[in-house]
């Protein structure tokens, strides 16, 4: 079984997705970590966006890993745990020249469907109804005010002690969303199929008994169509 999450920054995707995961007992699939963890090596070798061969070399030479903590996932490269450095505004603000490079999506696709193959999933990130997982059985796009979900990430950054204006927030959102919205390769749009959720005036917890009971209505339609 796998369920499918994409939506923009802020949304509450990663919140919804693990929380969901733990209610069904399913994995929980982080894919943004997976190009975050790509964008931290990358960086950290000096390896440019605009360098194929060394990219090339550096994917072969990964292994990325999720270990389920207590608060949140851990997400592991070679054994190191990148789950704190990875969501650092140095690699937020680099990692779509990562992201959007053919040979790094076609290596996190062959990770990410081999995960699905394995496991039964709440997978979470900006293709994976679409490209990733298109025969998906539940499908949802996450969304919510560009507004709202600046407010979140604001009040996010706050608790971790980065003091970022919220326009300077609300700015990156929105270069976040274009750089998303307009990429070349599999960018972020509802996928066919997938159930759109407004969660601008929602809690987390309403949004998860929201997707629990489209979820289950789904599967039920699905019994009582192949017993008919
Ligand atoms: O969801 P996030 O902020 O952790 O995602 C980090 C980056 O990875 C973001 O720039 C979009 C990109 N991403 C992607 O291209 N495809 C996905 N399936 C998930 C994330």
């Amino acid at each position: 079984m796998i369920i499918t999450i994409d939506g923009p920054a802020g949304t509450g995707k990663s919140t919804v997705a693990r929380l969901l995961a733990k209610r069904l007992e399913y994995r929980y699939l982080d894919t943004g970590a997976l190009y975050r963890v790509i964008t931290y090596q990358a960086l950290k070798n000096k390896i440019s966006a605009d360098d194929p061969a060394r990219m090339a070399k550096l994917l072969k030479s990964i292994r990325v890993s999720f270990k389920e903590g207590k608060a949140s996932q851990q997400v592991m490269l070679n054994g190191k745990n990148l789950t704190g450095e990875i969501r650092r505004p140095h690699i937020t603000n680099n990692v779509y020249q990562y992201a959007e490079l053919p040979l790094v999506r076609k290596a996190m696709l062959k990770i990410q469907r081999e995960i699905g193959k394995k496991h039964s999933i709440v997978g979470e990130g900006r293709d994976l109804g679409s490209v990733v997982f298109p025969d998906a059985k539940i499908k949802f796009y996450l969304n919510a005010t560009v507004k709202e979900r600046a407010l979140r990430r604001y009040k996010e950054l706050k608790k971790k002690g980065i003091k970022d204006s919220y326009s300077k927030v609300l700015k990156e959102i929105k270069e976040r969303d274009k750089r998303d919205t307009t990429r070349k390769l599999a960018p972020l749009r509802k996928a066919k199929g997938a159930i759109r959720v407004d969660t601008t005036s929602l809690s987390i917890q309403q949004v998860i008994n929201k997707l629990l009971k489209l979820a289950c209505c789904i599967l039920e339609a699905d019994r009582l169509i192949q017993i008919k």
